[in-house]
């Protein structure tokens, strides 16, 4: 059921809080500790892995663009990402001490499939993040992390996209722990933020009004693009996605310091360029390149940090979110996105739940 919203996928976006809390505290015990009940690598087997890949696609795809921040700063481990089809025609290099990652909300998806078959016969260890308990990708991997996200019935994915996030994060504690490169103290802290980001979530849907009207001032174009640098940049990938998909209006996602070097003519006067700007270091860089977008005529709506005051200077409209350290931020900054997406594409008057020409799950290759 729609637990009384319109739509599945406003359902789902609300969903979000408690599927962080699920996913994260039911794999934490009386210490405080992780536990991957279906993860069996043990020290040897990790100290073993020299370069892991993740493949997916879709939103499972950018829930990999986080991971491997995640994994290579935490794990110090070199982590390249893949789209599922694209990896498995690509003769991947792959040996004994490689590990692959799938990510599929629903784990039936045929090219992440196929891709783990092929990554098995060569000899890679597979682990699979996924939604769905004893879906296709569950039964074909060595180790699986269950995200506790529920039923996803919206085709645009939003709440299994945030969980698979909260995955990589545990994933990239538990490794760093067990191959000692994360101090005890360094790993509870990590798991106390990470906790506290379900409240943090709930705090961003409360300004839910204030966002639909942002939403209005770019519901009629035909055109739009979303900006970052850095972790902002997957979040810019997700959020056109997003809104491509749903409202069926043409969005791409650029790396900000990319503009420059083409992406900056396609800016006209009025095109909405959404900027996402939440990495303290990249944070001036980025106001660089509002202002250029700017002097090109567009309509720059930011999503940043609750007191920032420079963004406001230079943007036309700020969604403000509460801060979090850096690595964590693609959970909230996510969240804004998601909803002007869902806006955009109601009041466009297109069927939120079922966009065209898509299915929820791609079991075609
Ligand atoms: O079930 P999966 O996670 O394997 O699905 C992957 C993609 O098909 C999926 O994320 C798709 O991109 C969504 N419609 C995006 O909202």
């Amino acid at each position: 059921s729609k637990g009384g919203f319109d739509h599945f996928m406003m359902k789902e976006i609300y969903d979000q809080p408690q599927a962080i809390h699920d996913t994260l505290m039911r794999r934490l015990d009386e210490d405080g500790m992780i536990h991957l009940d279906d993860i069996k690598l043990t020290k040897e087997d990790l100290d073993g892995i020299t370069k892991m890949y993740i493949v997916a696609c879709g939103t499972a795809y950018h829930a990999g663009l986080v991971g491997k921040y995640a994994i290579e700063k935490l794990a110090k481990v070199p982590v390249e990402v893949d789209i599922a089809s694209e990896f498995r025609y690509s003769d991947p290099f792959i040996d004994e001490h490689t590990m692959l990652i799938v990510v599929s909300q629903s784990g039936e998806t045929a090219d992440t499939l196929a891709a783990m078959k092929l990554a098995k016969a060569k000899g890679a260890r597979v682990l699979a993040i996924t939604n769905v308990v004893g879906s296709s990708v569950a039964r074909e991997a060595h180790d699986v992390f269950y995200t506790w996200a529920g039923p996803e019935i919206a085709v645009a994915s939003t709440k299994a996209y945030t969980a698979q996030m909260i995955a990589f994060y545990m994933i990239a504690l538990d490794f760093a722990y067990k191959k000692g490169t994360i101090t005890l103290e360094a790993y509870h802290e990590t798991i106390k933020k990470i906790e506290a980001l379900a409240p943090l979530v709930q705090e961003i849907l409360a300004d839910k009004d204030e966002i639909e009207k942002i939403a209005m001032d770019m519901k009629d174009a035909q055109n739009a693009f979303y900006l970052g640098r850095g972790v902002d940049y997957t979040t810019a990938r997700e959020a056109a996605l997003k809104l491509k998909e749903i409202s069926y209006i043409y969005t791409e996602a650029f790396a900000a310091g990319e503009l420059k070097h083409g992406p900056i003519a396609l800016i006209d006067q009025g095109t909405p360029v959404l900027c996402i700007v939440t990495q303290e270091a990249l944070e001036e860089k980025m106001i660089s390149n509002i202002k250029e977008v700017k002097a090109r005529g567009a309509f720059v709506i930011a999503i940043t940090r609750k007191g920032n005051t420079e963004v406001a200077k230079v943007a036309d409209d700020v969604i403000y979110i509460p801060g979090a350290d850096d690595l964590l931020m693609p959970v909230l900054s996510v969240i804004p996105t998601q909803l002007i997406s869902y806006y955009v594409s109601i009041a466009r008057g297109n069927d939120v739940d079922k966009p065209r020409n898509l299915a929820k799950s791609v079991t075609v290759e």
